[in-house]
């Protein structure tokens, strides 16, 4: 097989999913809707519909809101009287009471910048941070469990006791992903929100009441 194959296979492919995707924004209502209300993105009402059965986004909150561009989940917990610091690989429209960051969160060094922006601690970290999906089953399981593995840390390291995490998953990454939350959280639920669009496969994972205990792993026994 050559290398050419692939990359003309590719080229048709993406072309074709660019003409898909147009088309199926333009017929999605909620699109129509996230614009009308001002909104810069549909996934808007994901958030929404989490936070109405958890309250989650309180006034006064401080929010770290990771994949954040281009902007509705910021919009949204600014809107509803949060701090919000964000990040992106994209550039973000700026947003009122939103600071931004521009980079890869998975690299030390942005995380290192969103500790600073921070003061060192949150009270509810927002993953929609998505890896690029290749169409490969397991490679897009596997990053989207390395992904989601890399925000737990973070989390850990930024939450305060009691504090939330809404993390993105693609379904075959939750059981792994949920195994490392729970003995961190009090709370872990599995939620896939009604403005999931019906062919995704992506999943929520709600944690609440963080333990506390900064990035140390949880202690496997009482005998040092
Ligand atoms: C589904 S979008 C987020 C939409 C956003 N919640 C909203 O409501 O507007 C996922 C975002 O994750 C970002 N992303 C993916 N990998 C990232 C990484 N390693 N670091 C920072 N951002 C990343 C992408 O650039 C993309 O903007």
């Amino acid at each position: 097989m050559s290398g050419a194959g692939v990359r003309r296979r590719g080229r048709r492919g993406r072309s074709a999913s660019s003409a898909r995707w147009l088309q199926r924004q333009h017929r999605d209502p909620l699109v129509r809707r996230a614009r009308e209300q001002g909104y810069r993105a549909r996934s808007v009402y994901k958030l929404m519909e989490i936070d109405r059965k958890f309250r989650l986004l309180r006034k006064g909150a401080t929010v770290l809101d990771l994949g954040a561009a281009p902007g509705s989940w910021s919009q949204y917990a600014a809107s509803r009287g949060c701090r919000v610091v964000a990040v992106d690989l994209l550039p973000m429209i700026p947003i009122a009471g939103v600071t931004f960051l521009r980079g890869d969160f998975l690299e030390e060094r942005t995380q290192e910048r969103l500790r600073g922006l921070l003061d060192r601690s949150c009270d509810l970290v927002l993953s929609d941070l998505a890896p690029d999906a290749t169409g490969r089953r397991t490679v897009d399981r596997l990053r989207s469990e390395a992904a989601a593995e890399a925000v737990l840390a973070f989390a850990g390291s930024v939450l305060r006791p009691g504090g939330s995490l809404v993390l993105k998953l693609l379904h075959g990454a939750d059981s792994l992903v949920v195994g490392l939350a729970r003995p961190r959280f009090a709370r872990c639920r599995l939620v896939r929100p009604a403005a999931t669009r019906k062919d995704s496969s992506e999943i929520y994972l709600v944690a609440l009441g963080f333990a506390g205990g900064g990035e140390r792993e949880p202690e496997a026994g009482s005998g040092s």
